[in-house]
């Protein structure tokens, strides 16, 4: 049974725009689906006068709605303020691709919270972020929240990757549950960093591994 796409959703899944990288982006994202364990990555660049979005691109291991929800987001963001990009949501993003079948409302979700997340990591990184809350664990359980293990397509907090985390004075410590030698070790933990060392009352993020050989 194939599912229902408006014309909209299946013109931009052939046809996307937006998709790529920006080298030294001055906010970058990566989010993953806690639903399906697809992810995709958002790069901004942004104007420090204006603060508005001057260009913007997205990679998506995501499916076809995925695709073209993260292809519109971009396009809707462009040339827009952050405060302005801030306040899109999933449903104006579904409802400009022309609908979505239920059961795919998801991949609109992670599209729209990988760009929040990259305005977030921009705002941070400039000291301009207007929530300051403290840095504790829980606040770090929810920021790492989105990041997804390649290796099972699960979130890593929940599902026992994640082994400690301690914070004190600024200086975050984490353990992951993983061998370092895993193909993805590298890159989650660049995530868990690039997502937390910008955060105005954090020094330092250390993440290490409990396992050292295969
Ligand atoms: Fe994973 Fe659509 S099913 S992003």
């Amino acid at each position: 049974m194939s599912l229902p796409y408006s014309k909209k959703v299946i013109e931009l899944f052939l046809n996307p725009k937006n998709v790529g990288e920006i080298e030294n982006p001055d906010g970058i994202a990566t989010e993953g689906s806690p639903a399906c364990g697809d992810m995709v990555t958002v790069y901004l660049k942004v104007d420090k006068e204006s603060l508005k979005i001057v260009d913007v691109k997205f990679k998506s291991f995501g499916c076809a709605s995925n695709i073209a929800t993260a292809s519109i987001v971009t396009e809707m963001v462009k040339g827009k303020t952050l405060e302005e990009a801030k306040k899109i949501s999933w449903k104006e993003v579904v409802e400009e691709v022309g609908g979505l079948p239920p059961v795919k409302i998801h991949c609109s979700v992670l599209a729209v919270d990988a760009l929040q997340a990259a305005i977030v990591n921009y705002e941070e990184k400039m000291g301009i972020q207007k929530e300051k809350e403290s840095t504790d664990e829980n606040l770090i359980r929810k920021r790492l929240r989105h990041i997804i293990d390649p290796n099972t397509g699960k979130e890593i907090v929940g599902s026992n990757v994640i082994k400690k985390i301690d914070v004190k004075d600024g200086v975050i410590n984490i353990i992951l549950n993983m061998n370092e030698e895993n193909q993805f070790a590298n890159s989650i933990k660049e995530e868990i960093i690039e997502k937390l060392r910008y955060r105005w009352d954090v020094k330092e993020v250390n993440v290490s591994f409990e396992r050292k050989n295969a």
